[in-house]
């Protein structure tokens, strides 16, 4: 039985929600299907970019996947149709498919994903299914990822090609190679060569969003893999091991989880690609203790401390929770902070009535709030701006991608060549090892 009480905290709440202002979409293209885009994701006029909800301050490098058209019967038909042949398909299928689904998914292929999770816990029910074939259902590194960590007779397939992913593309191998060259120049040896106390110069840390590519610089150099849910633990496997980290591709992540271990900002210099000696003097990088890379997702830059500061003008008792790839500033002025998983559970965790103002990825946000109708759910950011790529997994391209399995074909498979792989594995596996 419902006490008064907590009914009536229930009733205010729903209220509120209810009553939230209507929000703004920060791209009108993004009620559309993503079929457009799909097929030339990168369209001129320059610069290239990731298609509707994407910032223009992210450009497509020109080796971005490109997705092929799918039957029109598959860009037409009604979410109604779609639904019911994505569950006949999966029912065909049967134990020989697990579809999987990353928090940021939209909520018509939630309903399909047998398993739903932050990029670790996907990363692990990949390694650990037995089913021969894999969709993921979110971006492309998330697909390589699966497929270092299944087995080869498993295909990992990923509905839509063009699904990649702007901050992973802020870092490439070319860029990373020059880096460790100047970062051996200016410490006069090998970075990854141990000094007089047996820690070598540099370890290189690449966040799960990132191509095998790099996952397998990491493996080559004595690196590791990290994700937002076990930075910290990893952070500290790379500092027993090295003088310095090199943290690449998002400095938000690195910034805020190295701050946290008692990192001064003063020791975190912003390595630029683009410059010499990523526009620092060798006295600067010699005495970094984490270089971090200049690179950031689009998605969570949009958050503001001016943000956090509204929430709680408008609720003094809101509690702020936010995403560790948002800047220091919004995760210093939050209550708490962590991979999409954490929130779902400081969420799930909170007593009736409980007020949160979230900064992370809006179909997640929303899902939390349509889950919980006894909480009052907002996103930080009162413009509705969903991750770009995340959004071109449609549910026509799931019934596509499991049609053709029905029918014996692999379509959009998703496989490292092996000399990547190799390396990139041992990457993973420290990681697996640290935060198991
Ligand atoms: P997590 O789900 O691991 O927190 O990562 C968020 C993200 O940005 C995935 O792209
Ligand atoms: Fe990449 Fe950001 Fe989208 Fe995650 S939310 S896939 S980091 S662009």
């Amino acid at each position: 039985m419902v006490s008064i009480a907590v009914q009536l905290d229930t009733d205010r709440a729903a209220a509120q929600h209810r009553a939230r202002p209507a929000s703004t979409s920060c791209d009108d293209r993004l009620a559309d299907g993503p079929w457009a885009m799909d097929a030339l994701p990168t369209l001129p006029p320059p610069p290239a970019q990731y298609g509707p909800g994407s910032s223009d301050h992210d450009v497509a490098p020109p080796t971005t996947p490109v997705q092929t058209t799918i039957p029109e019967r598959y860009r037409t038909a009604s979410p109604a149709e779609l639904d019911a042949r994505v569950t006949a398909a999966k029912e065909a299928l049967g134990e020989r498919l697990v579809v999987l689904g990353h928090h940021y998914q939209r909520d018509e292929v939630i309903a399909h994903a047998d398993v739903i999770g932050d990029s670790f816990q996907l990363a692990r029910a990949a390694r650990e299914t037995a089913a021969e074939h894999v969709v993921f259902c979110g971006v492309h590194f998330m697909a390589e990822t699966a497929d270092l960590l299944s087995r080869p007779d498993q295909s990992v397939v990923l509905p839509n090609l063009a699904a990649g992913c702007s901050m992973a593309d802020m870092a490439d191998l070319d860029a990373v190679t020059a880096c460790w060259e100047q970062l051996g120049a200016v410490l006069g040896r090998a970075p990854d060569a141990p000094g007089p106390d047996g820690r070598v110069g540099v370890v290189p840390v690449t966040y799960m969003n990132s191509s095998a590519a790099l996952k397998a610089f990491c493996g080559e150099h004595g690196g590791i893999v990290c994700t937002s849910s076990n930075a910290a633990a990893v952070l500290e496997w790379a500092f027993e091991r090295g003088e310095r980290v090199l943290f690449f591709p998002d400095q938000h992540l690195g910034r805020n989880t190295a701050a946290a271990l008692g990192v001064p900002l003063s020791s975190m210099p912003v390595w630029d690609p683009r410059r010499a000696l990523g526009g620092h003097d060798g006295q600067t990088v010699r005495g970094a203790r984490v270089l971090l890379w200049r690179g950031w997702c689009s998605v969570h830059q949009r958050f503001t401390s001016a943000q956090v500061d509204a929430a709680r003008a408008a609720d003094p008792g809101v509690t702020v929770v936010v995403h560790p790839e948002c800047p220091a500033p919004v995760v210093d002025a939050a209550d708490d902070s962590g991979s999409t998983e954490k929130i779902l559970r400081l969420v799930q965790g909170a007593p009736a009535g409980t007020s949160f103002a979230i900064g992370t990825e809006i179909n997640m946000v929303r899902r939390l709030a349509d889950a919980h109708p006894d909480k009052t759910i907002t996103c930080l950011d009162p413009v509705i701006c969903p991750c770009s790529t995340m959004y071109r997994i449609h549910p026509g391209y799931l019934a596509w991608v499991l049609e053709a399995l029905v029918a014996g074909e692999v379509v959009n498979r998703v496989e490292v060549p092996a000399s990547v792989a190799g390396p990139a594995r041992v990457a993973l596996e420290r990681m697996l090892e640290v935060a198991r």
